[in-house]
């Protein structure tokens, strides 16, 4: 099957290009990206050269670029969008273009391509925010609260749309929040770790119990590849960790693997429309798919501890220019205006 993964320099992609090529000998890749401030090919180290893997720099909202790189493609992944809810606070216009126009530009071209199948690769956000129990199942209503958040929603519906007027093979898949190595150092986990290895405060959001349902890379790849597989076209797959935990659960285990002091957390300002509560009901995937979570989290946050410790000059190359700015202008009042401790 040869695959055309948009994204696929970033965090997710990139581990997805990954365990594609390893676990499918006869498949070949596609890697479509614009490489943003998100995307890096450091992230596709050893697999850049790989007979199999062709890299494109490009972006999906570009109708041009997409029907080139889409060019005898089976399967769409579509991964490549905006990602960060508190930069689509600040601004949501590249969310707009890449998460919206971007997907419906990969539709079409998709379709007039004869793509066999397609997968958009949403996220359990579109869903909004739970009380103190349940759980998001695939019917529950689509009602997004940040700026990021609305986008997918948007592309999910697209992608709906896509399937039910034009017969396209497309199946959608909600994943919960993903950590693991090659994550950009913006989301919680990869923040917290590489902000700690250096001795600076750990930015908590407001009362810092707000819930998350944590999911190794490695299980959401499985996931996605068995969906691309096997999952049933115009269905939605929830996938989830069943791993519920508060953000200062989160910061507590990161400082006591590194045995880094408690007093590095700093309570922040709160971001504004912060979601509550995630969980992720996956019956549906687990039942139909026979896909389940295989890494505990014990083991899966130790190893990516491990790994951001091991690769700093990763780490050290990205959190450098522009992240600078952009670190101060999200962090640097609410910081010295925290109070501290846990
Ligand atoms: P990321 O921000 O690490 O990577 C996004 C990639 O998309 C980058 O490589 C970037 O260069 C590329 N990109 C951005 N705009 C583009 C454009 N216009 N054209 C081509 N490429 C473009 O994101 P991630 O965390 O790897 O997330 C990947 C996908 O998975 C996203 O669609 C996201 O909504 C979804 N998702 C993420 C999580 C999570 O916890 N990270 C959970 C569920 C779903
Ligand atoms: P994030 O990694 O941005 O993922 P999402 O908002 O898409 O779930 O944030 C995860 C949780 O961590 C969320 O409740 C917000 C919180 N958070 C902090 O407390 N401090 C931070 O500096 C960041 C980036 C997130």
């Amino acid at each position: 099957m040869k695959l055309l993964i948009t994204g696929g320099a970033g965090f997710i992609g990139a581990n997805l290009v990954r365990h594609v090529l390893g676990t499918h000998p006869t498949d070949s890749v596609v890697t479509l990206d614009l490489l943003t401030y998100a995307g890096n090919l450091a992230n596709l180290e050893g697999v850049l050269d790989d007979p199999r893997h062709r890299f494109v720099r490009g972006d999906i909202a570009d109708a041009g670029v997409v029907a080139d790189a889409i060019t005898g493609v089976d399967a769409v992944i579509n991964l490549a969008a905006e990602t960060h809810v508190d930069r689509s606070i600040v601004d949501a216009t590249a969310f707009l273009r890449t998460n919206v126009v971007g997907t419906q530009v990969l539709l079409d071209a998709a379709r007039r391509g004869g793509v066999r199948r397609f997968v958009q690769v949403s996220t359990d956000e579109v869903y909004g925010s739970l009380g103190p129990t349940g759980q998001f199942t695939e019917e529950s209503p689509l009602l997004p609260n940040s700026p990021y958040a609305a986008s997918k929603c948007a592309a999910d519906c697209l992608v709906r749309a896509a399937h039910q007027t034009h017969g396209l093979d497309a199946v959608i898949t909600r994943c919960s929040n993903n950590y693991g190595p090659y994550q950009f150092p913006e989301k919680l986990t990869p923040l917290f770790i590489t902000n700690a290895l250096v001795d600076e405060p750990l930015p908590l959001y407001g009362d810092g119990r707000h819930v998350r349902d944590w999911l190794h890379v490695s299980d959401h790849c499985r996931a996605l590849d068995q969906v691309l597989r096997t999952g049933r076209a115009g269905e939605v797959y929830n996938i989830g960790g069943g791993n519920e935990r508060q953000n200062h659960d989160i910061a507590a285990i990161i400082l006591r693997a590194l045995e880094k002091p408690a007093t590095l957390v700093r309570h922040v300002e709160d971001r504004l429309g912060h979601d509550r509560r995630y969980a992720i009901d996956a019956t549906k995937i687990e039942a139909a798919l026979g896909w389940t979570p295989a890494l505990p989290f014990e083991d899966g946050i130790q190893q990516t501890i491990d790994w951001y410790r091991t690769h700093r000059a990763w780490w050290e190359a990205v959190k450098s220019g522009a992240y600078l700015d952009y670190y101060e202008a999200m962090y640097g009042d609410r910081l010295r205006a925290a109070k501290g401790g846990e």
